[in-house]
């Protein structure tokens, strides 16, 4: 039986960024088409599948060259997690291929300052096996972890080239944060 594979996922994302330019109308097709990839892991390379030493896996698999999306495979062992982080400014789609993710969501409701911003607490739930999830600002804040002593694979697909995201700090004060900027980078490069 023919699986659907990367290459079928970049066209249908190709189709999806020429054919609408709204951010929710994307996320959901993304999300529908991320689904069907997920059936299989048959697509993914033995060498994207490692987590870094001290940290999650962070391999490119596709950068759009119109930096309209590009979609990323992480690796999580059970001791890692992100901490409190935006994914600057734009929509996103994640996917769990193998084992179960733990995601506590808030949602960004005003910034102060370029330092200073309110985070409300949405709730957490967790992404079982071949589920997803969706990131539209400013519902775009969560830390994630993964859950159980596996190691967890999951696909990510944003609607730009993330080069960079704000790490939020709790304060003494109830939802107030302190940002700082982070710049992100890839364990591997894209494989396409
Ligand atoms: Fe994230």
């Amino acid at each position: 039986m023919d699986h659907y594979k990367l290459s079928d996922f970049i066209r249908d994302l190709t189709n999806v960024v020429e054919t609408t330019n709204s951010d929710s109308e994307r996320v959901s097709q993304a999300e529908h088409h991320l689904s069907k990839l997920m059936r299989s892991k048959s697509w993914l390379p033995t060498e994207k599948m490692y987590a870094g030493d001290n940290s999650y896996g962070r391999h490119s698999l596709y950068r759009d060259p119109q930096d309209r999306f590009e979609i990323l495979a992480l690796i999580w062992e059970p001791e890692h997690s992100t901490p409190l982080h935006d994914h600057d400014g734009t929509w996103g789609v994640e996917g769990v291929v193998s084992g179960r993710m733990k995601i506590l969501n808030y949602l960004q409701s005003e910034s102060y300052s370029n330092q200073t911003t309110k985070l409300t607490y949405a709730g957490t739930m967790t992404i079982n096996e071949q589920s997803t999830g969706e990131l539209l600002p400013p519902a775009d804040c969560h830390i994630l972890k993964p859950q159980g002593d596996e190691t967890v694979i999951t696909v990510h697909v944003y609607g730009k080239q993330l080069k960079k995201f704000r790490v939020f700090e709790q304060t003494d004060q109830k939802d107030i944060f302190i940002t700082h900027e982070k710049p992100v980078g890839y364990t591997t490069e894209t494989c396409l």
